[in-house]
């Protein structure tokens, strides 16, 4: 059973600009025991007005799993249209890191909106641009010396990895991971190799891009056991690909997830990410860490890159960035953007109000966030990991920080997946109060806004662990 009576999580309380303690704004949202409250039958009546409109106007391609219909926001809290309140585990798919609506991310934005709401930082110059390009370049790991390309979301960082590779390095050709999710514009679409939904009938898609095996341990694409395997599967890429099919000076960039996300939260052994930069600088290839969704403190490090203690050529970001203003941005050593003026820019990028958000968000994960991933990270992983040595329907468990994920399985042996059965989970939690989401084929994400606090985590886990029962049917 759950543990509530945790003590209130207060953490670091670092001073704002005036000198005055930021205590209320830095503190996880709330750690009270409160419950979700669904008090009609979903949708209720104004969702399915909501519903009805969307069908008739708005793209059938979107991938709801369920119909929320969300008005409102709070920290880990959202109300929708009639009135339920939902604890909401996905933080609108990783991306209200400091919860929905922090108050001072939300000031940050009204004071810069009341100033300037847009100029182009292709085209001019204003301060928060720069300003949030010298706190990246520090936060990011790496050399000192950094520059930033600002964009408006994950597959724009993306193309704008891709590009910089081809056009510092000369090179053409590009590798990617099977089960990676780079996004859904052409060239990052060329990277995605998650689900054949995602690029059924866009062919001819760009060329030069060669995808190899993923790191998933539980499902090891060599039959092999890590530590004993010698990494294998990149030892694979070294020893067959570079040597048979793809030459490596031509070769710009190799880009990888150093958590994989959308592919089922598929964390890497620890000696995955090393061996990669040392075949990367064998051949001179750009190590490309795209952290879009595993990035800005959802692990309980700023970068997940930094679990696995290597540095990376380039990197991605957006999503949790700016707390749910569009932003995103491409982070390199300041030697490889040598790129001239004209050859890459963006209309809306590094706008000024996302900027403010971001700036804010960064203190605000600084200030305690991160560390709040990583202590109630380690509660979940336990008591997750907990039912699954009850349960071999439980395939795997495995995470760091806040981002977490639980495979569902037919049963210990056969291992196979049960897409219909999480889907069940999913939505019996939804009925229940809970926003959850999927990832991969049969797992379950656990992803709640970095502001959560341990009543809160243990409400969700709760209601997770009766819709898996009642899927299942255990008791
Ligand atoms: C690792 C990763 N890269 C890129 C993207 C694409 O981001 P966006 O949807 O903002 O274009 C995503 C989105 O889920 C992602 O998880």
């Amino acid at each position: 059973m759950a543990v509530t009576t945790a003590k209130a999580t207060v953490i670091k309380v670092k001073k704002n600009t005036r000198g005055r303690a930021n205590r209320q704004t830095i503190t996880p949202s709330n750690n009270r025991k409160r419950s979700p409250s669904v008090t009609v039958r979903l949708p209720g009546p104004k969702a399915r007005m909501i519903l009805n409109k969307d069908r008739k106007y708005v793209s059938p391609s979107y991938t709801r799993s369920y119909p929320a219909v969300i008005e409102s926001g709070k920290g880990v809290w959202v109300t929708d249209v009639d009135g339920n309140v939902f604890l909401d585990f996905c933080a609108g798919i990783g991306v209200v890191s400091t919860g929905h609506c922090h108050p001072a991310v939300v000031r940050a934005m009204a004071d810069q909106s009341a100033k300037l709401l847009h100029m182009s930082g292709t085209d001019f110059y204003y301060p928060n641009q720069a300003n949030l390009a010298e706190k990246l370049a520090e936060i990011v790991p790496g050399a000192k010396n950094k520059k930033v390309f600002f964009c408006n979301s994950g597959a724009e960082a993306v193309e704008c990895a891709m590009k910089l590779a081809r056009y510092h390095k000369r090179r053409a050709r590009y590798i990617a991971f099977t089960g990676a999710f780079h996004g859904r514009t052409f060239g990052a679409l060329s990277l995605t190799a998650s689900k054949v939904t995602q690029r059924r009938y866009f062919a001819p898609l760009l060329s030069g891009v060669t995808h190899v095996a993923y790191a998933y341990c539980y499902r090891c694409p060599l039959n092999l056991r890590y530590p004993a395997c010698d990494v294998a599967c990149v030892k694979y890429i070294d020893d067959v690909l570079l040597k048979k099919v793809v030459p490596p000076e031509e070769v710009a960039a190799l880009f990888v997830e150093p958590i994989q996300g959308e592919g089922g939260y598929i964390v890497p052994p620890p000696g995955f990410m090393p061996t990669l930069r040392a075949l990367c600088d064998k051949y001179e290839i750009l190590l490309v860490d795209d952290e879009v969704q595993s990035g800005m403190g959802r692990t309980g490090k700023m970068f997940a890159i930094e679990h696995f203690s290597t540095k990376a050529d380039i990197y991605c970001i957006a999503k949790g960035v700016a707390s749910g203003m569009p932003l995103g941005a491409c982070v390199s050593k300041a030697g490889i953007m040598d790129w001239e003026p004209g050859s890459h820019g963006s209309t809306f990028a590094g706008n000024p109000v996302s900027c403010a958000a971001a700036l804010k968000t960064i203190e605000l994960l600084e200030g305690g966030l991160i560390e709040n991933a990583a202590r109630l990270g380690a509660i979940a992983l336990d008591r997750l990991s907990d039912l699954k040595n009850q349960y071999e329907f439980i395939g795997d468990v495995r995470g760091k920080g806040l981002m977490i994920g639980l495979e569902l399985v037919s049963d210990g042996v056969k291992k196979e997946p049960v897409k219909d059965r999480r889907n069940a989970v999913v939505f019996e939690a939804f009925k229940n109060g809970l926003l959850l989401l999927g990832a991969g084929e049969s797992t379950v994400r656990f992803i709640p806004p970095l502001v959560i606090g341990e009543n809160e985590l243990h409400t969700g886990l709760e209601i997770f662990e009766k819709a898996l029962k009642k899927v299942f049917r255990v008791s």
